[in-house]
């Protein structure tokens, strides 16, 4: 979709031209002097350079042209020789009748990988930003018309699985996925739930650490299970339909939607086609012992170690199924690009795996592998996110901790379906708070703060946004019908008519930067203009009936703007509040 800097953008091109001047473009900028004029045009000094003409002359002859156009209650000549326009009110509501805030569909298909939890291990605090980034950033893309496909990448064939089923093999000796000879049928059954793995995984984790002995056997149990041992790849499997069965469950309460559950189990499945592959290539060296792929550059400032792709003992890495996930991707879907929304910290890692991928020519010349790294959600102490006895926070306690608090703070009005307005706040303020700081940056979380109504908050964007449409509700209860605009009241208004031309702007700023801070920010400039304007009239009572259809029918674009993006952030909009 086009904003309407294209439209005055091009008819000041078209009026410099038959001024007699050759441009390619005319940029419009917003003004930086409001008291003279929405819109500025500052090209005329360098047009007067390569004229060899007064800038104030050219700027006359420009403005003579357009000073009739009814584009612009006025244009004007300021200074050295700058254009200032203001819009006239009859071109913007002509615009706004007939702008559609949609875009048409493209060809391009962009693999989004976000979530990445681990089986058998509770998701924390640190998976929260993943996902909710990761949505939105899915969502922006299929806004904006592309298509895509997202995996949450399960951590689920590595060491934490090795130690626990080490450690249930400890606790269930008698079980027969432990039976080597065991012929029979396995189970369907199994006396094992999450809450049990929960606990199994730190105590095993903690074992390992103090006990040598534990270590190897859980490093051997790794291997057994790597190398599909029958009954251990059995239990395996059982694991990954409980944990799976949790990990979905949050990603539910968080709106997030994967089309593909794959995991580094899958990628394990690819690993020998790989390598197969590489081999063939001169992409691969041995190095004490494993085998590498060299990725270091000549202009790095930072030398940048090879991707380990087979260690010394035979066994795979992170990086190994990394490098396996992609090949496998291509091979799959061959998407144009490939977008990683994971903690920044694992940077290195990405960019060893994607030197490498290009280096074996994995990915397509034209292939874009993008790390959207992240930052930190810390708490009060601006270290990370901690229970009050300093443990890592599951993400679920944290859930519940804000669900509480808005709870506690809701209306007592609300006599329905209170746990899941509550539900809808909470989920709200969580994502809000976690998307309106920059991408990269860390952030502190801080319940009070992010449940308020008041503010830069989820609550707040949701509260007025549910206001507008009971306006809107209410206007239908009393027959009243508002199918377009008419007319623009005064500044109050204006206002808002300014900022939604801005929407595909601040879309299209944040598919650049991959960061939804551009999009909170633009929820709520818009929603504070609206809240103004919403104070300052009463619309319903209005008795101009052509002013009052005007501003239902704005309301209506406001509201309709607001739903779309709260449904990009993946935020639900409750019935009240
Ligand atoms: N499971 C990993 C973790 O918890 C995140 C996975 C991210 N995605 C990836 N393709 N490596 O750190």
């Amino acid at each position: 979709m086009d904003n309407f800097y294209k439209i005055i953008e091009n008819k000041m091109k078209d009026a410099l031209v038959s001024c007699g001047y050759e441009v390619e473009e005319a940029q419009i900028n917003e003004s930086n002097r409001p008291d003279l004029g929405e819109y500025q045009y500052n090209g005329v000094m360098n047009l007067a350079k390569i004229y060899h003409k007064s800038p104030v002359s050219i700027a006359t002859e420009v403005v003579n042209v357009l000073k009739n156009d009814s584009t612009f209650s006025s244009i004007s000549v300021a200074g050295p020789g700058f254009i200032n326009m203001t819009l006239s009110n009859e071109f913007l509501i002509n615009y706004i009748n007939n702008v559609s805030f949609s875009y048409s569909k493209n060809d391009k298909l962009i693999f989004l990988d976000y979530g990445g939890a681990n089986v058998a291990k509770s998701l924390h605090v640190g998976h929260l930003r993943s996902a909710n980034i990761g949505e939105a950033l899915k969502r922006l893309c299929e806004f904006l018309g592309y298509n895509t496909i997202s995996d949450t990448h399960l951590g689920d064939f590595g060491r934490p699985l090795g130690l626990v089923i080490l450690e249930l093999s400890k606790r269930h000796p008698e079980w027969v996925y432990f039976d080597k000879n065991f012929n029979g049928e396995y189970p369907s059954e199994i006396a094992l739930t999450n809450k049990d793995l929960e606990e199994i995984y730190p105590y095993a984790s903690m074992m390992a650490k103090e006990d040598e002995n534990y270590l190897k056997e859980a490093q051997d149990m790794t291997k057994r299970l790597q190398n599909y041992e029958k009954g251990i790849y059995e239990l395996w499997k059982k694991i990954m339909e409980i944990s799976k069965r949790d990990i979905k469950n949050i990603y539910d309460r968080l709106n997030a939607t994967f089309d593909l559950y794959k995991g580094e189990s899958d990628a394990e499945k690819i690993v020998p086609e790989m390598l197969n592959y590489l081999d063939k290539l001169n992409v691969v060296v041995e190095s004490e012992g494993a085998k590498v792929i060299p990725v270091s550059e000549e202009d790095d400032k930072l030398e940048i170690p090879p991707m380990l792709l087979i260690k010394s003992d035979g066994g795979i890495l992170y990086s190994t199924t990394e490098l396996a996930t992609i090949y496998d991707r291509m091979k799959e879907y061959s998407p144009d690009e490939i977008w990683y929304i994971v903690d920044k910290r694992q940077d290195l890692h990405f960019t060893q795996v994607f030197r490498a991928a290009r280096k074996a020519n994995i990915i397509k010349g034209t292939t874009k592998l993008v790390f959207a790294g992240f930052g930190t959600m810390n708490g009060k102490d601006g270290k990370p996110f901690k229970t009050r006895d300093g443990g890592v926070m599951k993400l679920e306690d944290l859930l519940s901790l804000v669900k509480e608090e808005s709870l506690k703070r809701l209306n007592s009005n609300i006599i329905d379906n209170r746990d899941s307005i509550a539900e809808d706040i909470a989920m709200s303020a969580v994502k809000y708070a976690d998307m309106i700081s920059s991408r990269e940056s860390d952030y502190i979380f801080d319940i009070e703060k992010f449940s308020s109504l008041e503010g830069k908050t989820g609550p707040f964007i949701l509260y007025s946004t549910i206001r507008m449409r009971s306006l809107l509700n209410k206007a239908s209860e009393q027959g009243i019908k508002y199918e377009k605009i008419s007319k623009i009241n005064n500044l109050i208004d204006k206002d808002i008519y300014l900022k939604l031309n801005d929407f595909n702007k601040v879309l299209e700023c944040s598919f650049n930067s991959k960061s939804l801070n551009d999009i909170t920010d633009y929820l709520y400039n818009l929603t504070t203009s609206y809240n103004r304007f919403y104070s300052e009239n009463t619309v319903l009572k209005e008795s101009d009936e052509e002013l009052r259809e005007s501003w239902l029918y704005l309301t209506k674009i406001v509201y309709d703007v607001n739903m779309k993006l709260l449904n990009i952030l993946a935020i639900n909009v409750p019935e009240v509040m």
